[in-house]
């Protein structure tokens, strides 16, 4: 398995609840290493150009609103099989499903409010990390 970066974002609710350091604890904790991070309030484009794929799904406008509500914290994390990996660390999607001892499963109820986004393949990561850093 090659180094892998992947981008993940702590979200609104994440940032409010004072969750930032513990996220990056836990991602350094597994090996993994921070490239980038910034704090920063999300455009409506840029929420619906990152959302695109969901644009169809009747929670869309609520989602962009959500992401837009306050600041985020964007990072992009580099190591072994960093995006599957980091998607297990988050948990599932709906934290109604994810595990005890995951970040949703320890901090998360309502999959509109589920703490941190992650990139879910090699080329969302591409993309994502493009958007956010423009790389
Ligand atoms: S997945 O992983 O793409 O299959 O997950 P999915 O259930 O399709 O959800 C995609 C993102 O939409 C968010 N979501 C919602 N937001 C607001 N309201 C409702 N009802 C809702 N349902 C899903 C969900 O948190 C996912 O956000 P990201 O940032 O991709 O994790």
């Amino acid at each position: 398995m090659a180094i892998q970066q992947t981008f993940l974002m702590v979200k609104p609710d994440g940032v409010e609840r004072q969750l930032v350091g513990d996220i990056v604890d836990r991602f350094e904790r597994r090996g993994f290493v921070l490239k980038e991070a910034k704090l920063m309030t999300i455009s409506e484009d840029l929420a619906k150009n990152h959302y695109a794929e969901h644009a169809e799904r009747p929670f869309f406008g609520e989602l962009v609103e959500f992401i837009t509500s306050g600041p985020v914290f964007a990072m992009v994390w580099e190591g072994e099989n960093v995006i599957a990996l980091s998607r297990l660390m988050m948990g599932a999607t709906n934290p109604a499903e994810s595990a005890p001892g995951t970040i949703r499963g320890d901090y998360a109820t309502t999959v509109a409010e589920n703490i941190i986004h992650g990139s879910d393949s090699l080329a969302s990561a591409e993309r994502e990390i493009g958007l956010f850093f423009g790389k």
